[in-house]
């Protein structure tokens, strides 16, 4: 049960790499990520000693390197997480969008055929290349209509949406093709520990323990589908286990509120868990700035598939998963400095609020 996660120093790949290892003694983990300035090794440092996880640093674009680490490991499964994953940066700079997520995909897609199908050395047994996306594939819903299910036809809207949407075809065309053993999952909005400081809950929750201006891009009356990202972690390694190869499975978090509430929310939180020093709500702090071009007014999930077909659910609702984030968030100064204290990170910042007219520095 030799396992490849790929951009398993990410967020969710990191949460999914502790769930797997703190549940399971019959897999080893190969972590191979190349530790873009979205990847942190430090997060899964407690395993580095341990016989069942290694971490290679490498990139999915590199054939040679993915070819020797199917063919060393004997990988049998693949989880592909690996990707460019932010919205706002692929507004600012999609090309790199385009390299990671589709050439990326195709590269790491052709040498599992080549690996699988085409050599009598590869391990027997059955083996399975998991597809990470996203709700952002299917568009935007208007006021009304219904959540969407795996028959939705794609229209992504965001350079991030098209390359995940590019990069979901060539999974499914592998898959259709060649006989590849695919299985795809397209998810909403994933909130919990270890999320990079660039996305709308961290930035709230670090913004406002440093009295700085909490960004509200719009009018912050948009709609994300919010799932915790152990319950996103459950549902993978229910897909592992009984998906089958060829299938598509939408997973979201049954919890739909406006990013405004979102905000809010997380203000009343801090209040209660970390007041601030003068006494005023952190709500004081909420800036409406400027849009993002081509926003997405609303997402929505109908999980109705792997509910019914692998009995899966979520198990937090929004208030205890967002209690949970802003504690973590305040246990660890530590985590959160290391990354915040990077140059890359404030240039992105700096870059990316001060043409909204916002201060968020
Ligand atoms: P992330 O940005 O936190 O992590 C991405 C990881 O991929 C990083 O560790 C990075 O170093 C690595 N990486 C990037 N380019 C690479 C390359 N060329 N080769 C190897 N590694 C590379 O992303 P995330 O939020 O954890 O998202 C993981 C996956 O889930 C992505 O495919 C994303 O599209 C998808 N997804 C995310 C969400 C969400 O809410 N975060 C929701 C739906 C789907
Ligand atoms: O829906 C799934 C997607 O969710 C994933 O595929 C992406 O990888 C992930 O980044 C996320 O995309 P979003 O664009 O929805 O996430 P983000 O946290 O960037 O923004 C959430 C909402 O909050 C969105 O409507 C924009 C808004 N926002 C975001 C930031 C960073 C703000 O209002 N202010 C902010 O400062």
């Amino acid at each position: 049960m030799n396992w490849l996660i790929t951009g398993g120093a990410g967020f969710i790949g990191t949460n999914f790499i502790h769930h797997i290892l703190s549940s399971r003694t019959d897999v080893t983990i190969i972590n191979y990520d190349l530790l873009t300035y979205a990847g942190n090794r430090d997060n899964l440092k407690t395993y580095e000693e341990t016989p069942a996880y290694t971490f290679i640093q490498g990139d999915i674009c590199d054939r040679n390197q993915v070819d020797r680490v199917l063919r060393d490991y004997e990988i049998t499964t693949i989880v592909h997480f690996a990707a460019e994953s932010h919205v706002d940066r692929s507004i600012v700079g999609p090309m790199q969008f385009v390299v990671t997520n589709v050439n990326g995909t195709a590269t790491l897609l052709d040498a599992t055929r080549e690996y699988w199908l085409n050599n009598t050395a590869a391990p027997s047994g059955e083996k399975r290349f998991h597809h990470i996306s996203t709700d952002e594939v299917f568009g935007s819903l208007k006021p009304g209509e219904p959540a969407w299910t795996e028959e939705i036809p794609y229209a992504p809207n965001s350079p991030y949406a098209a390359s995940k949407a590019a990069s979901d075809h060539l999974v499914r065309a592998y898959g259709h093709t060649y006989g590849l053993p695919v299985t795809i999952s397209n998810c909403s909005n994933n909130y919990g520990p270890y999320q990079f400081p660039e996305k709308l809950m961290p930035v709230v929750i670090l913004n406002a323990l440093n009295n700085r201006p909490i960004p509200v891009y719009g009018d912050g009356q948009q709609i994300r589908d919010w799932l915790y990202v152990e319950d996103h972690c459950e549902a993978i390694a229910r897909i592992l286990a009984d998906g089958k190869p060829g299938e598509t499975y939408n997973i979201g978090g049954i919890n739909q509120p406006t990013n405004l509430l979102i905000v809010q929310t997380i203000c009343h939180l801090l209040d209660e868990l970390s007041p601030s020093a003068d006494g005023r709500s952190y709500e004081s702090l909420i800036t409406y700035v400027k849009d993002r071009p081509g926003h997405d007014r609303r997402y929505a999930m109908d999980s109705g598939k792997i509910r019914r077909e692998l009995g899966w659910v979520p198990r937090h609702n929004l208030e205890d998963g967002l209690r949970m984030t802003v504690q973590w968030y305040l246990d660890n100064p530590d985590w959160v400095e290391s990354i915040t204290s990077r140059e890359q990170f404030r240039d992105w910042m700096n870059k990316n609020y001060a043409q909204r007219g916002g201060s968020a520095k």
